[in-house]
């Protein structure tokens, strides 16, 4: 199979001169920001010497930033490669759907007697807005946003720390997949009857939609991943759109 070209930073971000003490957070959003809506795709190098011109700043702050990127699952080191953009899906998204699905229905349990309307409101005001976003990013926070606002009474904030982290993995793989399965107008309804449940306090009801909500997503990427498998095509070409994320 032809490779495709190694594609360059310079394309995506404007040279710029960067105040030395914001250097460190500024690039690591400006990073983290590309590669999760795709501006720059899996397996493009990071180059330290190429992104510290690009930002005007020496190389230290350009390490900090590419390390914490690191932690974050974005990029990995390899050997005589340096840092490259890691691919968005894979066993790890499928992985973070099984661990959300031991930990979101306890922290929801804890939660539901405990939401005030102020809660459900917020909950509600997040799939308001989940229906005009259009970009990953914004969908995917959002998305966190409504399932934060429906645990957050779990009194747990360990719990909830977890939980939160990921749902920030998401973001990582989310434009890859659920609008390609088919699966977007699912989680609208998936939500909206998850709030309607956690509204009326229904417990069981409202455990047993979430429960649906995430086994369907990691279904759907599991499905996904097997067909990519057999078509045995590269990641770079999976469908770039959005859909509504679970
Ligand atoms: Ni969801």
């Amino acid at each position: 199979m032809p490779r495709k070209p190694i594609p360059t930073l310079s394309g995506v971000f404007t040279p710029t001169e960067t105040p030395a003490h914001l250097a460190r957070d500024v690039i690591e959003s400006a990073l983290r920001e590309a590669i999760m809506d795709g501006r720059i795709p899996p397996e493009t190098p990071l180059r330290q010497e190429e992104i510290a011109a690009l930002f005007g700043v020496s190389r230290m702050p350009v390490r900090e930033a590419l390390r914490r990127l690191e932690s974050q699952g974005l990029l990995h080191i390899q050997p005589y490669k340096g840092a490259v953009v890691t691919a968005l899906i894979s066993q790890d998204a499928m992985d973070t759907y099984g661990v959300r699905l031991l930990l979101e229905p306890e922290a929801l349990r804890l939660s539901l007697p405990h939401l005030s309307d102020t809660d459900l409101a917020e909950a509600s005001a997040r799939l308001i807005a989940l229906r005009k976003a259009r970009d990953s990013a914004t969908l995917a926070r959002l998305n966190r946003e409504f399932h934060m606002a429906l645990y957050r009474r779990a009194g747990n904030a360990r719990l909830l720390y977890l939980i939160e982290q990921e749902l920030e993995q998401e973001e990582r793989f989310l434009r890859f997949h659920l609008s390609a399965m088919g699966t977007g107008h699912q989680a609208r309804d998936d939500h909206e009857a998850l709030l309607d449940a956690a509204r009326s306090g229904d417990e069981s009801r409202a455990l047993a939609l979430l429960r649906r909500h995430l086994s369907q997503a990691e279904q759907a990427i599991r499905h996904y991943l097997a067909d990519q498998d057999n078509a045995e095509s590269p990641a770079g070409d999976a469908p770039r759109t959005a859909g509504e994320p679970k």
